[in-house]
């Protein structure tokens, strides 16, 4: 049978009752509120009732969620979700939707201050109990992965290469490691992209008094400083041809050589350090050498994008919001507002967030952070921007197509639920249009039905499928 035409079932003769064949992927849903994540998992027909309330199933403890929020249930479709009437709403982006069906890995909705997010139960791996790290937020899988491998090579003497795009606290982690590592002497940070070739000996070796004018008095190189301590080298992939040997020499021989100098200084470094290219890259490219690569590469530790981690937003949002607080006094996110950050895909990763936080926060007269006082800037995919106008002619489409629903999304190029997420845009948008004032409780949208997933606007993320904005 063609899947695409079930929507429609002909009128058979007589009924015939099969039982439906459980779905092949079983899902777990991440609750991630501003205190704590939780993971849960799904079983198919069964539906469970998320709420702060004593007797919900699964009990989110989240003053802005209702004692029975909404309804889970997984079936033949997806994981259908329905709000039971809430308070505060269900929302998709910026969307309050009555019920929504999520078909897809990442997809997922926001209650009160908590996100809810589809995750594959084939990875869920790694312990409940993730080791705390200091400084380092999160707790989804990636997250705790990451965890695990800095509690593993903390204590250990190997070189650790962190790998991670801009904001994705390659610094936060360089620092828990010496801080874990139990090593006595200081942890010295420094930037080898940001000084010139000239000064990289003198930086990274020191110089004694008299090496050459200027030299006025001795100084310690940053191996020095970090002897029995950890030197951490950020942008390490930056070094120069010249830099990377004398580096070796010294990672190789655990002495260096001050400039002017009679003798070697022997120190006892443990040496971190940080790319945002990938390295391996680099040395395939010939612009790093393969033997300095392999020195500073015992143990590679991935940090993850945050686009990857959504789960942690609502975490990352409390705590980050909390160290701002001197500046910016108490403020926290509203669901709508929360829905937003988890639409978005962060390419500053957690230094992206923290500003657009600030930034929120700044706009705010009161406690509640509203979703207009949430600026991201536009990240959309060209693609995405096309589905943006192609919703507008759902309508046209489905005319054209005398009201079948699946003949209309294939003149579309595009999934039926995708296409049936159109037809409820309209709606969405109306919610929209009072703006700040009508309270989310009178929202249009209530009652209309999304379905999200199937479609390729971007990656995984709770707003996929953002047409129904
Ligand atoms: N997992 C995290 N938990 C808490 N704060 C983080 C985390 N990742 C990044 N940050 C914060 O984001 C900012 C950027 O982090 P940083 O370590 O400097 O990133 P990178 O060195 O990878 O560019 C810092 O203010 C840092 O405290
Ligand atoms: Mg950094």
């Amino acid at each position: 049978m063609d899947p695409e035409h079930d929507e429609f079932p002909s009128a058979a003769s007589h009924t015939l009752e099969i039982p439906r064949p459980p779905p092949a992927r079983s899902w777990v849903l991440d609750v991630a509120g501003p205190e704590a994540v939780a993971s849960v998992p799904l079983e198919y027909g069964r539906r469970l009732v998320l709420g702060s309330g004593r007797l919900c199933d699964v009990r989110v403890s989240d003053r802005a969620v209702s004692s029975r929020h909404c309804a889970v249930c997984v079936g033949e479709l997806g994981v259908a979700v329905e709000d039971l009437g809430s308070t505060n709403g269900l929302y998709v982006g910026s969307s309050r939707l009555g019920s929504v069906v999520l078909t897809e890995e990442g997809s997922g909705f926001v209650i009160g201050r908590t996100s809810v997010t589809l995750r594959s139960s084939e990875d869920a791996e790694g312990s409940p109990a993730a080791p705390e790290i200091p400084g380092l937020i999160g707790r989804s899988p990636a997250m705790r992965r990451v965890a695990e491998e800095i509690r593993r090579h903390a204590r250990s003497r190997a070189t650790v290469l962190l790998q991670g795009e801009s904001g994705t606290g390659k610094d936060v982690v360089a620092r828990a490691l010496h801080t874990l590592s139990g090593r006595s002497g200081d942890y010295v940070p420094i930037n080898v992209g940001a000084f010139p070739d000239s000064l990289a000996d003198s930086e990274l070796f020191g110089h004694r008094r008299g090496a050459y004018t200027g030299a006025v008095s001795n100084r310690s190189g940053a191996f020095e400083l970090a002897h029995r301590g950890t030197l951490f080298l950020d942008e390490v992939a930056e070094l120069s041809a010249a830099a990377q040997v004398k580096l070796l020499r010294v990672v190789e021989e655990g002495v260096v050589r001050p400039i002017g100098a009679s003798q070697p200084v022997r120190v006892d470094v443990r040496v971190v350090s940080a790319s945002w290219a990938a390295l391996p890259a680099r040395v395939a490219e010939g612009r790093f050498r393969v033997d300095l690569f392999h020195r500073l590469a015992t143990v590679t530790i991935e940090l993850p994008p945050l686009r990857r981690r959504k789960t942690d937003i609502p975490l990352l949002a409390r705590v980050l919001l909390e160290r701002l607080r001197d500046d910016v006094g108490e403020k926290r996110l509203s669901g709508p507002a929360l829905s937003r950050l988890l639409a978005h895909d962060w390419p500053g990763n957690v230094r992206e967030l923290s500003a657009v936080l600030y930034r929120a926060a700044m706009r705010t007269p009161g406690v509640d952070i509203q979703e207009q006082h949430v600026e991201l800037p536009e990240t959309l995919s060209p693609a995405a921007n096309a589905a943006r106008e192609a919703p507008e002619r759902a309508f046209e489409l489905l005319d054209a197509q005398a009201g079948n629903v699946s003949a209309a999304a294939r003149a579309a190029g595009v999934p039926r639920s995708t296409f049936r997420s159109w037809l409820a845009r309209p709606l969405a948008k109306a919610q929209k249009r009072p703006n700040t004032l009508t309270p989310p409780s009178e929202s249009l949208t209530q009652g209309s039905t999304a379905t999200l997933g199937d479609s390729d606007l971007d990656e995984a993320s709770p707003a996929r499928g953002a047409v129904v904005k």
